[in-house]
């Protein structure tokens, strides 16, 4: 080993001293890749099997030998992920053939000693590293039979090697994506047998002289990207060989030159991004084997002549940003296999784009369509249906007008669609909805009116909507939030009014996307919405009602008539709501029976009487004014729906929503909810189920759903209104007295009878809580909230639990999120856990210093030490019965089980507590 390492610090001495023979005993193979490891760093260890022990490296990962003299031949080392520098090492493998080190880190400049080893070599590729400096200028002098040479994507600098010339027998030579300056060498032509040639992409400059046509065997060649001026090479057209010609993106002017009718056998000819002049040449059809044509980005005018249409192989055609004129509908028709076409930013006219679409049905293979940034004129035909494979169309900065035909549904394949700028009138035709692969759709800048289709809901692939700059009038359809990809959505400059829909997208949505509608609202456009301004309807009681006590709320609740009208309108807000106020007043007054269609604007309120329900709803599509239904009767009037919000009344806000309070014309109170969730909500028809559904649901234990109010963007809940405060308040509130264990009893009593109730008629509760549960004046537990998850379709109850948890310690183990499986066992872990805060006085986890005390933990706990009197609330100590609280507890406990099966059914608690209550002491303890 050690004399190993002499040997190789001897080695590094001799080569750096330029002595070439060292003891023949040794294999210099060995030795040389040993050396070249050394100076490597392997990350990911490739290189592991070269050891430096092995009698030979034939074995080794990357090399092979010749089967004859097992001298190494090949180096292949392509994508090892090695850095360093190309080492000296190399040049003890003199048989060396392939040397292939690309896409690695190798870092540096060129080894100018490898020039040494080119003699034997046929291929050196050193593609994709991080190779700096110049290419020394005598490297390619001892070319012998090289015939392939890559150093392209590194970062080489400096000019193009003369020696280069001296590789007569190079076929392939690869300079492309370096930094490479100056101009060519002379005597490139005379690299006679190369075929593929590629400077691409570096600095190159100067003209290109004449003389490639010397190159017999050309295939391609690129010199895209560089600086080269002058004119193309007049002798291009005679190199018989030639498939792929690119000069894009240089300085290259003049006429095409007319010898590049005999490249017969091209496939892609690219002249693109340079300032050639004069017209398409009239010869272009010869080029009959052209699957690819660019001449965009040029200075190219006149009319495309109709010899285009003879490219029958043409796949890609790209004449864009020059200066055409005319019509070339109906040539390019003959060219059956075109996959995209792109003439945009010419000044292509007609004043027929039917007949454009009319040839371009015909082209079964069109996926793209660039038709922007020209003159075309008239409308946009009903054929656009036809071109049912097209992804990609734009009808940009034209002058386009009419209407968006329906049958642009027909176009089902587009993702990307684009007629912004043009003159275009009418609706979004709904039937859009078909496209449902739409990823782009770009309409600003039209006539556009009406308002934004539902429909766009359906096209749930939209990154990018633009409907800005036209005139579209109407609220933002609730649909659009079913638009999870959406990344920008414009709809500045428009006429559109009410609020943004809701949600994460639209709620972060920048200022500049929604400017300029005077009527939208919101926090985005930093202006309130008008129910934010108005003092409630205030309604008072009539006397045709008067059986309608809030005591009474047994089952023929439900039918109970109550006349509505308004008696008293208070406002603060905006005069000019008061107004409008007035004005539906007086409308209302009227006892309008049958829908009013378009009343001055704010006051588009109308009545279907009818059936149980009182409606008040807008004429049409207007969606700012909703549908009112009360459960419990009819009404002749009611002022502005959105009327029912009142800041100022607040009294609450929980997961669901905020909650407000105001009166009803029987002099009775409601409670009305603001669900703070109304994206999520499902569609009117089913919530209108729902709710309706929980409108049934009467018991004296629960509190009553006395109807509902209905927009796509906001919705209203109706419930009664308990005066005596929430359980919560109740037991933990400093301010409040005491509740005496009767009247505790008495309240989980009650509410296992209302939970009972619910699950008897399907509903499960979903968010119990101490603040859901209302004690009325009588001490009467109601639960309140219950149901509500119903609203929402079953996917969002996954956002929702995130609310929702925040009722910390009343959420039952298994409702986790991914298995959301809502059952009445949830509730009754609930309702458990309400027992224990019933009885012990203490929250469901309390915070202390610096600890965590979860209550069922603790009285779980106090049962097992035998101590379960002393969790009894402290201010309950000297006067409760321990023959009932003591159960009430375990009965907590057993409800508040890990195991849902463990859990009882609500009608099965109520049965235990009725029997736990001793019916002698029932009344004496009331207070
Ligand atoms: C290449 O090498 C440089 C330094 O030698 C190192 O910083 C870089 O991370 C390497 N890159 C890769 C892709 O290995
Ligand atoms: C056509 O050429 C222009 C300019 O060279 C380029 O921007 C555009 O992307 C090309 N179109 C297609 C479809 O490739
Ligand atoms: C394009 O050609 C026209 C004449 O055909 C000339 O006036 C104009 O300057 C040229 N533009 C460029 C950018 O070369
Ligand atoms: C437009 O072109 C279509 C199809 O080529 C033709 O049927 C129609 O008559 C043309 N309309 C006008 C106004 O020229
Ligand atoms: C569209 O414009 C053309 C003129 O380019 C005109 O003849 C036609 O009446 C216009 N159509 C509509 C619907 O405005
Ligand atoms: C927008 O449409 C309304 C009618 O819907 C019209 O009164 C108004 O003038 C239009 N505005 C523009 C800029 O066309």
């Amino acid at each position: 080993m050690l004399c190993f390492k002499f040997f190789l610090c001897l080695l590094l001495l001799a080569s750096a001293a330029g002595v070439h023979s060292l003891d023949p005993t040794l294999n210099d193979d060995v030795l040389g890749l040993i050396v070249f490891k050394a100076g490597l760093s392997d990350p990911h260890s490739k290189l592991v099997s070269w050891n430096e022990d092995d009698p030979t490296p034939c074995n080794w990962v990357g090399i092979q030998c010749s089967p004859v003299t097992s001298r190494v031949t090949h180096l292949l080392l392509d994508g090892f992920s090695l850095s360093g520098h190309i080492g000296h090492g190399l040049l003890r493998l003199p048989f060396l053939r392939i040397l292939s080190l690309s896409r690695n880190n190798f870092t540096g400049e060129i080894n100018p000693d490898l020039p040494r080893l080119l003699p034997g070599l046929r291929v050196v590729d050193l593609t994709d590293n991080h190779l700096s400096g110049e290419i020394p200028d005598g490297f390619f002098q001892q070319c012998g039979s090289l015939r392939f040479v890559s150093f392209a994507r590194n970062d080489l600098t400096g000019r193009i090697p003369a020696s280069l010339t001296a590789c007569s027998t190079l076929s392939t030579l690869d300079f492309s994506f370096n930094r490479l300056s100056g101009e060519l060498p002379t005597g490139l032509w005379s690299l006679t047998g190369i075929k593929s040639l590629d400077l691409s992409d570096n600095s190159l400059e100067g003209e290109i002289p004449e003389g490639i046509s010397s190159l017999p065997d050309l295939r391609t060649v690129s010199f895209r990207k560089n600086s080269f001026s002058g004119q193309l090479p007049p002798d291009i057209g005679s190199c018989p060989a030639v498939k792929e010609v690119d000069f894009s993106e240089n300085s290259l002017s003049g006429p095409l030159p007319e010898t590049l009718r005999k490249l017969k056998s091209c496939v892609s000819l690219s002249l693109a991004g340079n300032s050639f002049t004069g017209q398409v040449p009239h010869w272009i059809g010869e080029l009959t084997s052209l699957e690819s044509l660019d001449l965009s980005a040029n200075n190219i005018s006149g009319i495309v002549p109709t010899s285009i249409g003879r490219l029958s192989q043409l796949k890609h055609l790209n004449l864009s940003m020059n200066q055409l004129l005319g019509d070339l509908a109906e040539s390019i028709s003959s060219c059956r296999n075109l996959f995209s076409l792109d003439v945009s930013r010419n000044q292509l006219a007609s004043s027929n784009l039917s007949s454009w679409l009319f040839n371009l049905a015909a082209l079964h293979n069109l996926e793209a369509l660039n038709l922007s940034s020209n003159a075309l004129s008239g409308e946009i035909p009903p054929s656009i249906g036809a071109l049912a494979s097209l992804l990609v169309l734009d009808l940009s900065s034209n002058m386009l007008n009419g209407t968006i035909p329906s049958e642009i549904g027909a176009a089902v394949s587009l993702v990307k669609l684009n007629l912004n700028n043009n003159l275009l009138t009418g609706n979004i035709p709904s039937d859009i909805n078909n496209c449902s692969s739409l990823t782009s759709l770009i309409l600003s800048k039209n006539k556009l009116t009406g308002p934004i289709p539902a429909a766009i809901g359906d096209l749930t692939s939209l990154e990018f909507i633009d409907l800005s700059f036209n005139n579209f009038t109407g609220t933002l359809p609730k649909e659009l939030t079913n638009l999870s990809h959406l990344l920008s959505f414009n709809i500045s400059h428009n006429n559109l009014q009410g609020e943004l829909p809701v949600g994460v997208f639209f709620n972060s949505i920048p200022p500049s996307s929604v400017a300029h509608n005077p009527s939208l609202c919101g926090s985005v456009v930093k202006r309130s919405c008008p129910s934010n301004h108005l003092k409630p309807i205030v309604l008072n009681p009539d006397s045709a009602s008067s059986d309608s006590s809030p005591e009474s709320s047994s089952s023929h609740h439900y039918h109970r008539k109550v006349v509505l009208s308004i008696s008293a309108l208070i406002a603060i807000g905006a005069a000019a709501f008061i107004t409008l106020s007035v004005i539906a007043i007086t409308l209302l007054n009227i006892h309008v029976r049958s829908s009013i269609s378009r009343t001055a604007a704010a006051a588009a309120v109308a009545f279907s009487g009818g059936g149980e329900d009182f409606s008040c709803y807008s004429s049409g599509s207007d969606s700012n004014y909703g549908k009112l239904v009360m459960f419990s009767g009819k009404a002749d009037s009611l002022a502005g729906c959105h009327d029912l919000l009142n800041k100022d009344f607040e009294i609450g806000r929980g997961g669901f929503g905020v909650a407000y309070k105001t009166m009803l014309q029987d002099g009775r109170s409601v409670v009305i909810k603001k669900l703070a969730v109304s994206s999520l909500v499902k569609s009117q028809h089913e919530f209108e189920r729902e709710v309706k559904k929980l409108g049934k649901v009467k018991h004296r234990n629960l509190v009553a759903m006395e109807g509902y109010y209905w927009t796509p963007s906001l919705q209203l809940l109706i419930h009664e209104c308990v005066s005596g405060g929430s359980l919560y308040k109740n037991l933990h509130d400093e301010a409040s007295r005491c509740l005496p264990w009767r009247q505790r009893f008495n309240v989980i009593l009650g509410m296992a009878r209302g939970i009972a109730l619910l699950h008897s008629m399907d509903v499960v509760h979903y968010n119990l809580k101490s603040s859901n549960v209302l004690i009325d004046e009588g001490g009467e537990a109601k639960v309140g909230d219950f149901g509500l998850a119903r609203l929402l379709p079953t996917l969002d109850r996954c956002i929702l639990s995130g609310k929702v948890q925040s009722a910390l310690g009343y959420v039952a183990p298994e409702f986790a999120c991914r298995t959301v499986k809502i059952t009445e066992k949830c509730d009754v872990y609930g309702f458990g856990i309400l027992v224990l805060e019933v009885v012990t006085g203490k929250r469901p986890v309390e915070y202390m210093e610096d600890d965590v005390v979860v209550l069922s933990d603790v009285v779980r706990r106090e049962l097992e030490d035998g101590r379960l009197e002393e969790c009894v609330d402290v201010r309950l100590r000297a006067e409760f019965p321990a023959d009932e609280a003591i159960p009430v507890v375990k009965l907590g406990l057993i409800c508040a089980s890990q195991v849902p099966s463990n859990r009882p059914d609500m009608e099965e608690v109520v049965k235990i507590l009725e029997l736990i209550q001793s019916p002698a002491d029932g009344q004496e303890l009331m207070e």
